[in-house]
Formats: structure tokens, C-alpha cells, sequence
């Protein structure tokens, strides 16, 4: 059952009435997990940047005092993992969790707990569990057997809905609407933050979506039917210098992800380094006079260089900013069900 605290009415957000009423008559409609954004509706994702902006107003809170996130990850993270903690503490809760659950918990290589009986554990400790794995389907399976709401915070190459959130939050607040706009994504094509992004990216009608990867990279299919499906133009590009001159905004991604960790099992192979045509340069930005907004979900290396940050097209900074706002409102969702 899921129960929900009141909220205000709020202003009309980017998508008219939809965005406002909707909040408020969905309430109870939440589903308990949010494991990916294919389980998100246009409804839910207005609600999340409304609630996010009422958040960056009103400041930190003592709504959730008492309540326990517990952030359980089995791979490396420096945004995610300190994002959400930040938000937790800022709604009154608190963060637990281990360093490394690949070298502290009893889910080790050495003791193998399952990842069922993980959750089934930890579920009882808390009132919300944040996980990140290196496996496709983890998050899933630790939310078959957790009592209360699991959070996928990146598995495999797979998902990371909440970092899909944060981007689409931070785009609308650089150009106001996506409707009728170029996004290009730079970058490797493959990686769990874009599979999540184009999915939340068919409720905004973009004009186009370009795609700028390393060389012999291929769009994964499931990618490419989503925008056949929602009728999203879509196009491979051949160097970042075009979707400068012609997009509206750009979404980066490391051109070899091995550096991030990536598991060693996925078919990646690193291009060991990224050639200067896929390099957004403050030299290329002002020498095509571009105005596009350029994202990043972080960590970045070569395929924005530091010289772009003083620049007002740097939105990745900002992006960071705003994920807190996010984040509270994706705990504010899950933290106000009420656990059986
Ligand atoms: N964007 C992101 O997921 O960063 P971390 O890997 O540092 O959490």
C-alpha cells in the first residue's frame, strides 16, 4: 500500500496542466521501486521536476527525520552514492552503508550471499535501499525480495534511471522545453545512462536526436526502436564540431567507459583514448559561435576539456547542483510509502 504526504498545488511546470494536477492525482499511483525509466510516465517525471523545484526553494527539511536510506554499492561512484546521501540528510533522514559491498559484505566473492537474501536483509534494516551493481538485473533482484522500496542507482550496462531524471531536470531548466529541439548524445552509445535518457526523452518530442560515437560503435538496437517507435528523427554524426554548430544541447559520455569501471564481461572494447574530432574544445565553441548546452553526467576525460568549463554552454556543473533537488524528490516518492 502506498501512502503519500500532502503536498502544495504547484505552478504549471513545462507540460501545462499535465504536470501539476498530475502530481497530486497520482498520488497512491507510485509504483513502490524505480528500477528503470521505462516504468516512468511523462506524468511522473513533471511531478519529479516540480517537487525538485520546490525543493531548491524551500531548503533542507525535517520531513523524513527517523527514516534510514541504506546506499549499497557494489561499484564505484562519487555523484551518485554522496548525491544521495546529500539528499537524505537534507529531508531529515539518514544515509548507512558500506565503503565497498564487493569486499565488506557477506555478498563478497569469498562468501557469496546471494543478492536476494542482501535485500531481504538489508530491506529490514531501513526504509529504502539505493543500489548500484556491475550486473544487468541487480536492482531487480534485490527488489524480488526487499520490503520496502529499491532504487536502481546503475546496474551494468543496463539503466540508471535516476541520473535519466537529473538530466532531463537539467535540460529543461537550460532550454525550457525539448519539444522541437536538436539533442545530440557524444560518446559511447552503450552505457546505462543514455539507455534510460532516450526513455524519458520520448515524452519531450524532440526535433532530433544525433548521435556522435567513437568509430565502428553501433547504436544498440532497443535505443533505436524506442525513437522508431515515439517517431524521433535520428542520426549518426561524424564529428562533436557538427552538433555544435546545430544542437541545441549535448550529452556527453566517456568515449571508453573501461576507465569507469564497466564490467569486464560486456563486449566493450576500449578505443584507448578519444581522437580530437569527438572533443568539445572552448576553441571549437567559440569559434562556431555555438550556443549549444553541453551535459555531462560525469565522470568526464578527454571528451570535454576543462577549458569549456568557465564557458556559459558548461551546464555539467549545474546539472550536479540540481541532482541533489532530484534526488530529494525521488526519496520524498519512496520514503513516504508506508512499509507493510
Ligand atoms: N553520474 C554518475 O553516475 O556518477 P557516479 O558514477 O560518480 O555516481
Amino acid at each position: 500500500m502506498l501512502t503519500f504526504l500532502p503536498v502544495e498545488p504547484a505552478a504549471t511546470y513545462r507540460h501545462g496542466a499535465r504536470g501539476s494536477a498530475g502530481f497530486r492525482a497520482r498520488v497512491g499511483r507510485f509504483k513502490p521501486h524505480l528500477l528503470s525509466a521505462s516504468t516512468l510516465d511523462i506524468d511522473d517525471v513533471d511531478a519529479a521536476c516540480e517537487l525538485a523545484d520546490r525543493f531548491e526553494a524551500s531548503g533542507p527539511s525535517s520531513r523524513f527525520v527517523g527514516r534510514t536510506v541504506a546506499l549499497v554499492f557494489f561499484q564505484s561512484s562519487t555523484r551518485t552514492r554522496l548525491g544521495f546521501e546529500a539528499a537524505a540528510v537534507a529531508l531529515g533522514a539518514h544515509a548507512i552503508g558500506m565503503e565497498d559491498m564487493t569486499v565488506s559484505s557477506r555478498s563478497n566473492g569469498r562468501v557469496r550471499e546471494s543478492l536476494e537474501d542482501c535485500a531481504a536483509v538489508i530491506s529490514r534494516l531501513c526504509d529504502s535501499i539505493i543500489v548500484r551493481h556491475h550486473e544487468t538485473g541487480a536492482a531487480a533482484r534485490m527488489a524480488s525480495k526487499s520490503v520496502v522500496p529499491v532504487i536502481n542507482a546503475g546496474d551494468g550496462w543496463n539503466e540508471h534511471p535516476t541520473q535519466a531524471l537529473i538530466d532531463i531536470y537539467a535540460m529543461r531548466r537550460g532550454l525550457g522545453n525539448l519539444g522541437g529541439k536538436s539533442i545530440c548524445f557524444g560518446g559511447d552509445p552503450r552505457g546505462r545512462v543514455i539507455r534510460s535518457l532516450i526513455q524519458l526523452l520520448r515524452f519531450e518530442l524532440p526535433k532530433e536526436v544525433l548521435f556522435c560515437p567513437p568509430p565502428r560503435y553501433k547504436v544498440p538496437d532497443d535505443i533505436l526502436a524506442i525513437l522508431e517507435q515515439h517517431q524521433i528523427c535520428c542520426r549518426v554524426i561524424p564529428d562533436i564540431e557538427y552538433a555544435l554548430r546545430n544542437c541545441d544541447a549535448i550529452t556527453m559520455a566517456p568515449y571508453d567507459m573501461s576507465e569507469i569501471g564497466e564490467p569486464a564481461d560486456s563486449d566493450f572494447v576500449s578505443p584507448h583514448g578519444t581522437p580530437h574530432r569527438f572533443v568539445i574544445t572552448a576553441e571549437k565553441i567559440q569559434r562556431t559561435g555555438s550556443k549549444s548546452l553541453i551535459y555531462h553526467p560525469l565522470p568526464r576525460f578527454e571528451e570535454v576539456d576543462t577549458s569549456c568549463d568557465a564557458l556559459p554552454n558548461a551546464m555539467y556543473f549545474e546539472q550536479v547542483r540540481l541532482s541533489k533537488f532530484m534526488r530529494m524528490a525521488v526519496l520524498d516518492r519512496v520514503l513516504s510509502t508506508r512499509r507493510d
